[in-house]
């Protein structure tokens, strides 16, 4: 089986490229490193032994893309690519659009002509909104709350009715809680640019005594400790998840959505604690305001991925925090990706 992988030099990318490959899938990856490095495809190589095929490509662009699959025999795609922070979708929401829903329809427009019909695609928590009720499951009202949040939403609806369209279509929804951690190795992890948004990348460079130390936004809220809850997932575990569902569209039709989460939540304090504990670290941190657009608690209802898929989540924060630490200490740079971010900028122009 062949799979093609969008978005597979990212952070859960490479990490699921990994899997499918220690699976024994044959993978092909496309990647323009809007917002990774080669590097990362080097490493993944490196983890499996196995070599795979790669092009260097704009999902958007469909004649590229064409190509990819006039040249190999492709069975299914897990689509990973797309633009991921909340903060910049609310300041820049037309390349939020244009990035992951055209990326989006092309793909689906080649798949449908290279009759392949069987697609993973990467959702997320953030399209149910502020519900207020936890655990969140699948039949949850959705409401996003940011533009990059509402491209999740509108692809989520043009996949149903895609599905609907069609029942040779086979296709799974991953909502995605909180990913967090790295490959054991220690040598691919999360690899943002500039200062971190997140609390886990933020964490660690506070640890390694790159950034001074770690606002936590909001002590008020109505949890036991005051600070907002999430359901951390182990990448790994996320990754595995992709090899399940990606299993079941090989051998079904028709449309699934699944929550990819623990089903526990913690909070920052709480991740604070276990990072110290798992890495020897002191974490200086001040309480500081809430920030505006985040939720008191966010933690998934697993049940649908465990009866269907036969998924669940087994690492613990603990093992999180270590890992990320790995990554954090073994490559204090990242993979050095200045150089693909200045291009991609100057391309924004
Ligand atoms: P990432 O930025 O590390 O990976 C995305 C990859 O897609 C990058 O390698 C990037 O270069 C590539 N890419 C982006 N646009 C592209 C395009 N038009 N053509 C080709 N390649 C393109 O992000 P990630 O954390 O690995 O996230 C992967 C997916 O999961 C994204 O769709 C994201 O929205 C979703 N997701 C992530 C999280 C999270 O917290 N990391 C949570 C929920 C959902
Ligand atoms: N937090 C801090 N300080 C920081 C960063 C975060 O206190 O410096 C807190 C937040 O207030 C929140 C928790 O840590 O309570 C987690 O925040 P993250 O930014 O790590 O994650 P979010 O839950 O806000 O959002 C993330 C992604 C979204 C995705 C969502 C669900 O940014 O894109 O998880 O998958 F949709």
């Amino acid at each position: 089986m062949a799979i093609l992988v969008t978005g597979g030099a990212g952070y859960i990318g490479t990490h699921t490229c990994v899997e499918l490959l220690e699976a024994g899938y044959d993978i092909i990856v496309v990647d323009n490193f809007a917002n990774s490095s080669p590097e990362a495809l080097n490493r993944v190589k490196e983890i499996t032994g196995k070599s795979f095929r790669f092009y260097q490509l704009d999902v958007r662009d469909r004649s590229a893309l064409e190509a990819v699959f006039a040249r190999n025999q492709i069975d299914a795609a897990i689509h990973f690519a797309g633009l991921k922070a909340v903060g910049e979708s609310v300041r820049s929401p037309l390349w939020y659009y244009e990035m992951n829903m055209i990326s989006t329809l092309a793909l689906c427009e080649v798949m449908s002509k290279y009759g392949v019909h069987k697609l993973v695609f990467s959702s997320s928590a953030t399209v149910y909104g502020a519900s207020g009720d936890m655990p969140v499951s699948e039949n949850s009202p959705i409401g996003a709350s940011s533009p990059y949040g509402r491209t999740k939403q509108m692809i989520e609806q043009i996949l149903q009715d895609l599905a609907a369209s069609n029942p040779e279509w086979g296709i799974s929804i991953l909502r995605y809680f909180n990913p967090a951690g790295a490959h054991k190795s220690g040598r691919i992890g999360e690899n943002p640019s500039g200062t971190p948004n997140n609390l886990m990348p933020y964490l660690s460079q506070v640890a390694a005594g790159r950034l001074e130390e770690l606002s936590i936004y909001g002590s008020d809220y109505p949890t036991p400790d005051g600070t907002g809850i999430r359901d951390y997932i182990h990448v790994v575990d996320l990754a595995l998840g992709h090899i399940r569902a990606l299993g079941r569209i090989l051998d079904s039709s028709g449309l699934n959505i699944y929550n990819l989460g623990t089903g526990r939540g913690s909070s920052v304090l709480e991740m604070i604690a276990a990072f110290e504990k798992a890495t020897g670290t002191h974490v200086p941190y001040r309480f500081a305001a809430r920030r505006p657009g985040d939720i008191a608690v966010s933690c998934a209802d697993i049940r649908k991925a465990r009866q269907e898929l036969g998924w669940t989540a087994d690492r613990c924060i603990e093992e999180m925090c270590e890992d990320t630490w790995r990554w954090q200490a073994n490559n204090p740079e990242g993979y050095d990706i200045h150089e693909n971010r200045f291009m991609t900028a100057l391309l924004k122009m």
